[in-house]
This record gives C-alpha cells, structure tokens and sequence, in this order.
C-alpha cells in the first residue's frame, strides 16, 4: 500500500467523527484533499465548512461544498486537518503546506481536533521535519537569528508566500522535548505571526491509515 493510499484511508475514516447537519472545520495538504473528497460525498448532509486556505476552498467550491467565512460562524464541533509529524502525546508539527497560521485559527474555534496521518507521521520526539514559521517579510532576518539562539537552523522557504502575504522559515536541527514551551517561547519573538507546533492546541483523535487498517488513538 503507497503513503498515498494510507493517507486516503485515514481521511474517509475522519467522516465518522463528521457530525451531520453541522459545519465542519477544514485543513489543509494532500490528506485532507482526500478528505475533501470524502466530504463531498455526504455534501447534503452537512451545513458546509469553514476552511483553513486558499486551496482548500477552492477545492471545496468546485464540488460543491459551501464555505463560511469563519467570522459568521461562532462555533463548531469538529475540524479535521492533516499534520507533519505527531507525538503520543498528539502534539504536532504543521506548516508543511505553508498554511500553519489560518489551521491554528481555525483549529482554535473547533471543540474536537481529528487529525488524519498516514503511520509515517508518527514519531517520538518532534523535530525531525523542519519547523515552519509564519513570519512578517520585514522581520525575516531578525526573527532567523533569534531562531538560532533557541538552537534551529531557519532557512527562507523562498518560493513561498503564504495566504496571509507573509514568508516562511522553516527551522532545521531541532529536537523538540517541550513542545509547549518552545511553541511559546517562539510566539514571543517580535515579527513571528504564528508556529507550526500545535502543543497548546494538540489533536484530540488521531486517524492513523496503515496497510493493515485505520488505528483510531483517543
Ligand atoms: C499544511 O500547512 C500542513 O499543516 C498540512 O496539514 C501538513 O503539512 C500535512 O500535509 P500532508 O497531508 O500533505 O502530508
């Protein structure tokens, strides 16, 4: 079974955690456009979504799927999102689509968390994929060197411009043992808009799509 195929499995599993007649809470990447897919099927059985970018809500309209500007929707159960890298503890990294800061957001509105992987994503200790950092253009170099203090190694995702109009650092080198506190300590530095550690908002389930099945970790 390829990665791919595992991420599929994951995603169509995360419709059972999809409250009907609700809005439901949309990420970003490969594994949730198979999500979207999935979504689509149950399209008139659901309110719509409130989705984490551009991508994805132009993915979404084209199937038909409505989607709400988070602003007019003041709660919702449950979002659905892909990571990185994830931990038993269900933190994790995210950012590797560039779309860290609007998952957050969304993320943070959401009362449930379903994080969608393929068994590759899962890891011991954080820090392995390089940590994307939502950062404002003119703040670029000074953030890199307060992120080499903290012990990274921040190289400029060049081609990148995120759906915010601002610039990625992805953060080599580390090996993250607290991921609340470096999630924090990050937040702190003058320039960064947001980190793609989620530790203080971590997955409440995780879908793991492997060959033999899909493991569901509550
Ligand atoms: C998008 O910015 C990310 O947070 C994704 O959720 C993450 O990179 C997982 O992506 P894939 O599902 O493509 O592996």
């Amino acid at each position: 079974m390829t990665q791919d195929e595992m991420k599929k499995r994951a995603a169509w599993a995360a419709l059972d955690f999809v409250p009907r007649h609700t809005i439901v809470g949309v990420g970003t990447g490969s594994t949730v456009n198979h999500f979207i897919d999935a979504l689509a099927s149950i399209k008139h059985e659901i309110k719509g979504a409130v989705s984490s970018s551009v991508q994805s809500t132009e993915k979404m309209l084209a199937l038909g799927i409505q989607v709400f500007d988070l602003n007019d929707v003041d709660s919702f159960s449950v979002y659905v999102d892909g990571a990185d890298e994830i931990n038993s503890q269900k933190h994790m990294i995210k950012g590797g689509g560039a779309a860290l800061t609007r998952e957050k957001i969304v993320a943070a509105v959401a009362e449930k968390f379903v994080c969608i992987v393929d068994s590759s994503k899962q890891v011991d200790v954080l820090g392995k994929f390089p940590l994307p950092v939502e950062v404002i253009p003119m703040a670029r170099n000074y953030v890199a060197r307060e992120l080499t203090i903290l012990g990274g190694r921040p190289v400029w995702r060049e081609s990148v411009v995120t759906d915010n109009g601002n610039i990625i650092l992805d953060v080599h080198g580390l090996a993250i043992t607290d991921p609340l506190a470096l999630e924090q300590q990050i937040n702190q530095i003058t320039g960064v808009v947001a980190n793609g550690l989620f530790a203080a908002r971590a997955a409440d389930v995780v879908l793991v799509g492997a060959a033999t099945g899909t493991l569901v970790l509550q």
